[in-house]
């Protein structure tokens, strides 16, 4: 509920102003009933034609007020609600962008779209009905029961016995449909999870034919959600009903006793249809109520769930006077390193690595598929903290210094390459706006990306498709590498980025990079031996442990894995 303070403060105002209208509304509502009963008491049994115009017009004129109190709640909680929806899936998207990837993996990626768009949404369709029903419900509800009593004494004795009944309804309605409703959402997250998992993955499914195994699992998904759906709203159709029926069964109940009471002389037709009127006032009331509890179910789960990405602290802590020293220059040192995702508690990835790379140092680092060397560097932008040992960046701990500050002074080309939609430039200018059109070229003429991008009909203005889907593996490769050079950093991690470009491209890629690289700390992922031979030092992994650190040649001599990695792969050209 604090969370939403801001936004009661925000809103509060126009909010009450509505409350206003809507007060007004019920009021008007309720005079009708107490208005009609005068004029058939009144004026149609005494046949007195102006009492019945008078009284008639003042009937209208309320009606006019209520149908312009009406259109303003309507027009108040429409702009209340969409606004207010608006700035909580802004700041919702904002807190999940300001999570690190600790705090991000304890979510299902799937769960947090849910929870930007249909959660967000139930809350403002709570929000709307809330200004528009849920104050006017129950002030129509007690106000009805008021007048009626007023009118009538005797026949409130019904509403004595219905309304109890009919709240009780509402409670369990209530009670038992909350837990369904969870349900309902966690269906609908594997649904958008199943659905997001084929997209992403729709060639190798196709290329695999495994199609129908996919139908199967979305069914399988979706027939959940059905199911789950199906069994919340039973719960919630068992009651709306029982809740009419009840109500029925006190309009009888009155129209009886009534009857009976006017047989005998001791009550007016007009107290009894104005009495039935309210009945039915109070009815509708309740049934909204209702209906507003159902909403406020399913926005309390959605609240829930909302609250719990805010209430998610980002657990990277830092100092914020802590600034790194500019004479650094890019050095980074490991200190006996050791890292486990999940928190720490996961296997170990990385463990006990000591190293430094220099300022200006290209730094290659080599072993096989999951030795942990994406791990590693992922470590020096701090996108995971080390469950052991220090990083340091500039001789500065990566713990102490704004994440901001750490990251402006690296680039980072990652193994999986991502693009944004939008144009080439765009995507290269990206990592670093300001950037002109000649640095721009510089740096794609540097990544070996120029000559493919002015061969496209559109050059720097060609399209890029969500994901980059209408460029090769390799020319992906390349723009990524681009828009990392562009930003000048002090320190440049690659990894793996040329792993989809033909040996004759990443030599030249890797002279531009020479020449660029002077006095800046390069640290160069790689799977192939040529790509890192001739770094200054090479730093050789083998299931999370440094096994080899030093130049090519000297691994040569002393390196069992660097070894077999390079008998592996020049060896056999050899032969
Ligand atoms: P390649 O890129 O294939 O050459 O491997 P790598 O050397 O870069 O290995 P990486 O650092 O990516 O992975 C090392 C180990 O960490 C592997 O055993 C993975 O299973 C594990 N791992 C990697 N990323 C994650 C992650 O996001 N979450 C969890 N829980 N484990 C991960
Ligand atoms: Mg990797």
């Amino acid at each position: 509920m604090r969370l939403y303070t801001k936004y009661i403060k925000k809103y509060g105002v126009v909010f009450c102003v509505s409350l206003f209208f809507l007060t007004l509304e019920a009021v008007c509502d309720l005079l009708q009933p107490t208005i009609m009963s005068r004029i058939v008491d009144v004026g149609v049994a005494q046949r007195d034609l102006n009492y019945v115009l008078s009284t008639g017009g003042l009937m209208l004129g309320v009606t006019a007020i209520g149908a312009v109190a009406a259109t303003m709640r309507n027009l108040l909680s429409t702009y209340v609600s969409q606004n207010f929806g608006a700035q909580l899936r802004s700041d919702l998207f904002k807190k999940v962008q300001s999570l690190s990837f600790e705090n991000i993996d304890r979510f299902d990626r799937a769960s947090l779209v849910t929870r930007l768009t249909n959660d967000v949404n139930q809350v403002q369709v709570f929000v709307n009905g809330m200004m528009r029903i849920f104050v006017k419900a129950p002030l129509t509800c007690i106000g009805g029961l008021i007048m009626a009593t007023q009118l009538n004494p005797r026949l409130a004795v019904v509403l004595a016995v219905v309304v109890p009944i009919v709240g009780l309804f509402i409670y369990l309605n209530m009670k038992i449909g909350f837990p369904f409703f969870m349900k309902v959402q966690q269906s609908l997250d594997r649904v958008n999870g199943v659905m997001r998992e084929y997209l992403s993955g729709v060639r190798v499914v196709k290329a695999f034919n495994r199609f129908d195994f996919e139908v199967d699992k979305f069914s399988h998904a979706n027939e959940e959600l059905q199911t789950k759906s199906i069994s919340a709203t039973r719960v919630m159709s068992i009651f709306s009903p029982a809740i009419m029926l009840t109500v029925n069964l006190g309009i009888v109940a009155v129209l009886w006793m009534g009857g009976l009471a006017a047989e005998q002389g001791d009550m007016q037709v007009g107290h009894i249809i104005a009495f039935t009127n309210y009945m039915t006032q109070i009815l509708f009331s309740l049934m909204m109520i209702s209906m507003v509890f159902n909403m406020f179910v399913r926005a309390k789960a959605s609240a829930g769930r909302i609250g719990e990405v805010f209430a998610e602290e980002n657990r990277m802590t830092w100092k914020e006077q802590e600034s790194l020293r500019g004479d650094g220059k890019g050095r980074i040192d490991f200190e006996h390193v050791s890292f486990s995702y999940e928190g720490g508690h996961g296997e170990s990835v990385l463990k006990d690595i000591t190293f430094s790379c220099l300022p200006g140092e290209t730094v290659g680092i080599i072993g096989s598929t999951g030795s942990g060397k994406s791990s590693l560097v992922g470590l020096i932008p701090r996108f995971y903290d080390a469950t052991k040992g220090t990083v340091r960046v500039d001789g500065v701990d990566v713990r102490e210094v704004d994440p901001k500050l750490l990251r402006e002074k690296m680039a980072i080309v990652p193994q999986k390459t991502v693009l944004f939609t939008g144009t080439v430039k765009e995507n290269i200018r990206w990592g670093k706006d300001e950037a002109t059109d000649e640095e721009m070229e510089l740096a794609a003429r540097m990544a070996q990306a120029h000559d493919f991008i002015e061969r496209t009909p559109d050059g720097y203005q060609a399209r890029v498709g969500q994901g980059g889907i209408n460029f090769s593996g390799g020319q992906k490769q390349r723009l990524s590498i681009a828009r990392a050079l562009v930003r000048k950093p002090e320190i440049l991690i690659l990894d793996d980025s040329t792993s989809a470009v033909d040996v004759a491209t990443e030599t030249k890629i890797k002279e531009a990079l020479r020449e660029y690289a002077q006095g800046l700390t390069c640290l160069l992922i790689a799977q192939r031996i040529t790509s890192v031979m001739d770094a200054d030092k090479i730093v050789v992994l083998d299931q999370g442990e440094l096994v080899g650190i030093g130049t090519h040649e000297s691994l040569l001599k002393d390196c069992r894995v660097y070894q077999e990695i390079f008998q592996s792969q020049i060896g056999k050209e050899v032969q």
